[in-house]
């Protein structure tokens, strides 16, 4: 019964031919060989990053841990080193992040919303440069790469706004002479842990909006994605020193295992924000609430799109397109399942392989190239392992039904629950695939992929994908405490429900 889809085969046969076999070169290589030592990659060095950068920052740059060589995933070069935060290293920056939130938090929210519309703009000034080093480093093509800077600048932009617009209720109250309101107050420390698929956007949605809300962050990016992590903080804290502010409100910790582990037992976290694998993301759930941490969690998804009889298949090939081959299928939106009407399948199969098959492959950061390598032999792996289920599971992409009840319910088969398309012309169909019965996803979609989402609206989703909610909409309250205060401003002390003690 479960849809595996032809698109996913097609998509991994051909990630095993561009994946590069040269990733053993891991560590071999001597600074002298390194990639930013070379003349083509000289811009690196634009964004401050050197041969050996420190992977630590809470005011000053340091790092004591385990020195790691981030790796070009497209031609299996290193790049350049990076030390990583120790255990050690981590606790001192606690406490100068917590030292540097007595500072932040008496800055007003609108002045905070200025600070972060700096840091927006300083992006959009290394938009181009920082695009170029997500593609080297993480392996997407540069159109994307550049395009995640773009959600974080986006989402910078909405903080701005947001920070004069997040605002408690002031409610009636039963008492004769009291005030009932809601005050919105910061949590304190917020720890982010991002993925090597994402590492700008993910940081950018959880970082602008926790600083606007009056929080100081501790971010550590995915260890193989250090130096996109280092020249995100060097352009953040250029601009903390230029308003004087200290450097910790924004600090970074690179690391490995134990840095996620001490940032989960932590109690000094007051929310951990985790973006990964469900089963790493189960532990660091589990961990956070025996401390009863806040925790807000984006895990994977297991997206299909639905294709009706009445659907637009220019729309539909181009979006099963964009959201399989799109970060080649490494976005947690990426689309995994293509469930087909009978009477559009042949059809929408045959469109897809052509389309596929003409996909421009190749280096990330050449003009035109669509789909660049996997990031690293663990996604080639895993890739390998999809093709073998899927044929195991026959491919089957049909479904017959004359409604769509039965799509629905291949659709939320699955444990993940994160975005989730249709496509048709049919407004009743529309609105039963977005109400009660329909997707039980945190992403639902209409005719359009299933990746892609706008920084406006909240972005996570249900089941195993987490339930967290980062970026737009109300995603903000998350970052925040919520004190329901009622003021007597009275002389009288009425107790609430009418109650009479002693009197
Ligand atoms: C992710 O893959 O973790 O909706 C984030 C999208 C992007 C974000 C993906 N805006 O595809």
């Amino acid at each position: 019964m479960i849809s595996t889809c032809m698109a996913t085969i097609l998509r991994v046969t051909r990630q095993a031919l561009v994946i590069r076999s040269s990733l053993s070169h891991y560590r071999r290589l001597s600074s002298a060989s390194m990639l930013i030592e070379q003349e083509k990659y000289s811009w690196l060095k634009q964004l401050g990053l050197s041969a050996e950068n420190k992977g630590v920052f809470n005011g000053e740059w340091g790092g004591r841990g385990e020195v790691v060589t981030s790796m070009c995933p497209s031609n299996g070069e290193a790049i350049a080193k990076v030390t990583q935060g120790s255990v050690e290293d981590y606790r001192e920056t606690v406490q100068k992040a917590k030292a540097a939130w007595d500072v932040w938090a008496d800055v007003t929210a609108p002045k905070r919303g200025e600070i972060v519309r700096q840091i927006g703009h300083a992006l959009r000034e290394k938009v181009d440069l920082l695009g170029a080093l997500v593609s080297l480093e993480m392996g997407k093509i540069k159109p994307e790469g550049v395009g995640e800077v773009q959600e974080y600048i986006d989402v910078c932009d909405y903080a701005v706004g947001l920070s004069r617009m997040f605002a408690g209720r002031v409610l009636p109250s039963e008492r004769p002479g009291h005030a009932l309101l809601e005050q919105w107050n910061p949590l304190g420390l917020v720890g982010i842990i991002t993925a090597f698929n994402f590492p700008v956007a993910v940081y950018g949605w959880n970082s602008s909006i926790a600083l606007t809300c009056g929080n100081v962050c501790i971010w550590k990016g995915a260890p193989t994605t250090p130096l996109v992590s280092v020249a995100i903080t060097k352009i953040i804290q250029s601009v903390f020193e230029a308003n004087n502010l200290p450097g910790a409100i924004c600090s970074l910790v690179q690391g490995g295992t134990d840095i996620g582990q001490a940032m989960a037992t932590d109690t000094n976290v007051n929310l951990l924000s985790f973006t990964g694998s469900t089963p790493v993301g189960n532990v660091v759930g589990t961990t956070v609430q025996q401390r009863f941490g806040k925790v807000l969690l984006e895990l994977g998804g297991n997206n299909a799109i639905i294709v009706l009889d009445d659907a637009d298949l220019d729309m539909v090939v181009r979006s099963a397109l964009f959201a399989c081959v799109g970060t080649a299928g490494q976005r947690c939106t990426t689309t995994r399942r293509l469930i087909l009407h009978e009477s559009v399948h042949d059809e929408v199969v045959a469109r897809l392989k052509k389309a596929y098959s003409q996909v421009p492959m190749g280096d990330p950061l050449d003009d035109g190239v669509l789909y660049g390598p996997m990031h690293s032999q663990q996604g080639v792996d895993l890739y390998n392992k999809a093709i073998e289920d899927a044929k195991a599971q026959g491919g089957k992409v049909e479904y017959g039904g004359k409604d769509m009840e039965e799509a629905i319910t291949w659709n939320n088969e699955v444990k993940q629950g994160l975005s989730s398309s249709i496509f048709t012309g049919n407004l009743g169909n529309v609105f039963k695939w977005i109400g009660p019965k329909g997707s039980d996803c945190g992403i639902v979609n209409v005719n359009i992929p299933t990746s892609g989402a706008e920084i406006g609206g909240a972005f996570g989703g249900e089941k195993h994908t987490g339930g967290g909610r980062e970026s737009g909409s109300d995603a903000w309250k998350q970052y925040m405490r919520r004190a329901t205060c009622t003021i007597n401003y009275g002389k009288e002390l009425p107790l609430a429900q009418g109650i009479k003690f002693g009197e």
